[in-house]
């Protein structure tokens, strides 16, 4: 029988508590998963407003204390609440100031300016908690920037509390562009000292870069999935941290994300008209097709193509080639749009003009709407993901369950989870979705035309095409037993902080 592993999972967004995009999702999976495994996991997240709201019953606990921040001593109280499912405790750190707020890292005037405060606060509230808590902890797992303080608060002074000086940090990269970079003036926030703000610390180009302080400090190193593994350790896709990132090659491992079957699943979904699953999906994805076009006010027909959009409005996610091409087939092709999104004002004001000109064709929801992101799935024929990069994506996911083809640029995440309509892997019945030839608008284009000409010329194969993508299997079980590997080979290491030599040529400055 193996030994326990007792896990600390630590994250700024967590399903059904607070989400902004697909890092809520995974958070709110992955330790439910991880404890059926012998990982039993224990959650750490802010105390935000919307986590106060989420109807969950949160308890107080006996729990206060008190962290100076900068010239200021901030009080902390420590609440409680489980996941829906009754497996999973979470512990919310408490600070209205800091997280009783209307967004979780914004609000309608932009980026919150105490940002790196709110974090660094927060990290440093879960190190002192985890010590109060007096928590069985082998692995402090670490999930994007702002938990990237954590590793280094524990690497600078294990010296002092033992379960520092045993436990094994594990950063994850969910999206390598969102880095939690902040001017120097900054570094007292994090209650380390100067000797920290390095450049192969902390100091990023002048500025504190809390996502590199994770990259640097943590003993293992994943991101979300293979391929994006590999693209980071690039020039291209590497964000400036690409020399540290293959420094500490060795200790970086890809694992896609899994799905949360239990949420995302055609035949169980309360959100849809009718349930479906691989068997009936015909007659249910029709259905569902007719509901979603009543409820867009698109017009009511079942055999043009519907292509569905859920997305971030984001330079990632492909969005300066959607336009331009939304704008000439609207035009000229009897395709209809149904898309779900918000984000940049640049992309906003020519979605909703497309919507008002073409009311019957284009429907353009600006809004967070969970119910509406699962009919989209549902109701479309395809989904299209042009992202510019993916470090996994969860979209592409959900498409497959649910019979709609995904439409992806080959990067990252989409290159692992989605196999190209190739006439090879049509015939040995492997194709679930269609590759994107180039990122650009010919390539948008073309692997566009190549979907609905199989859409409406050749039934049969887009059938199989859809029932491929159905039968497959992403969820959490395998991608948890991947992380409890990682686990086990970041306990196995001594304790110095890894691949520091002082004399590295890695960086280029
Ligand atoms: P990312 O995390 O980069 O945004 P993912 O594909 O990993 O991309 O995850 C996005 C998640 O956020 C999915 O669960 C998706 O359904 C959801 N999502 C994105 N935008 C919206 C929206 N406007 N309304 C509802 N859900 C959304
Ligand atoms: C990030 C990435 C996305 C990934 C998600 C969860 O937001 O952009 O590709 O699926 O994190 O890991």
């Amino acid at each position: 029988m193996n030994k326990n592993i007792n896990v600390v999972s630590v994250s700024s967004e967590m399903v059904p508590l607070a989400k902004s995009g697909g890092l809520g999702d995974v958070c709110g999976a992955l330790p439910g998963q991880l404890q059926r495994i012998g990982c039993p996991t224990t959650c750490f997240l802010p105390a935000y407003r919307t986590a106060l709201q989420s109807g969950l019953p949160i308890q107080p606990t006996s729990i206060a204390f008190t962290i100076p921040i900068g010239n200021k001593v901030m009080a902390c109280r420590l609440l409680e609440t489980r996941l829906p499912r009754g497996d999973v405790l979470v512990y919310l750190i408490d600070q209205p100031h800091y997280f009783d707020r209307p967004g979780l890292y914004l609000d309608q005037h932009g980026e919150y300016r105490d940002n790196c405060e709110r974090f660094c606060f927060f990290c440093r509230a879960v190190v002192e908690a985890i010590q109060r808590l007096e928590l069985p902890v082998d692995i402090v797992h670490c999930h994007d920037w702002q938990t990237g303080l954590i590793p280094a608060l524990i690497s600078a002074h294990y010296n002092g509390l033992s379960w520092m000086r045993s436990a094994r940090t594990v950063m994850t990269i969910h999206n390598l562009a969102y880095q939690g970079q902040f001017w120097h003036y900054d570094m007292p926030l994090t209650g380390l000292g100067w000797e920290h703000f390095h450049w192969q610390r902390m100091e990023f180009h002048g500025h504190l870069n809390l996502l590199k302080t994770g990259i640097v400090y943590a003993d293992k190193i994943t991101t979300v999935s293979p391929t994006y593994a590999r693209e980071i350790t690039t020039p291209e896709h590497g964000c400036g941290l690409d020399p540290i990132l293959r420094q500490r090659e060795a200790d970086l491992v890809g694992i896609v994300n899994g799905v949360d079957y239990e949420q995302w699943n055609p035949e169980t979904d309360p959100h849809l008209p009718v349930p479906y699953g691989p068997q009936r999906w015909r007659e249910g994805k029709a259905q569902c097709k007719v509901a979603l076009q009543q409820e867009l006010g698109l017009r009511v027909d079942a055999a043009v193509p519907l292509i569905g959009i859920v997305s971030r409005l984001v330079d990632q996610k492909g969005w300066d080639l959607i336009l331009p091409l939304l704008r000439q087939w609207v035009q000229h092709r009897e395709v209809q749009w149904a898309i779900l999104g918000t984000g940049e004002q640049r992309y906003e004001q020519p979605l909703r003009e497309l919507a008002d000109e073409h009311p019957q064709l284009l429907a353009a929801r600006l809004e967070f709407s969970e119910a509406l992101a699962h009919r989209i799935e549902a109701g479309s024929d395809m989904f299209l993901m042009p992202s510019r990069y993916e470090p996994c994506g969860l979209n592409q996911l959900y498409s497959l369950k649910y019979g709609t083809v995904p439409i992806v640029n080959p990067t990252g995440g989409l290159a692992d989870t989605v196999v190209d309509a190739t006439p090879d892997a049509i015939a040995e019945h492997r194709a679930t979705g269609f590759y994107l030839p180039s990122y650009s608008l010919e390539g948008l284009e073309q692997a566009l035309r190549r979907a609905v000409d199989v859409y409406q010329r050749q039934p049969p194969t887009w059938g199989r095409i859809v029932e491929q993508g159905m039968l497959q299997d992403w969820s959490w079980h395998r991608s948890a037993e991947h992380y409890r590997q990682v686990y086990l080979s970041a306990l196995a290491l001594g304790r110095e902080t890894p691949a520091l030599t002082e004399a590295s040529d890695a960086y280029d400055r």
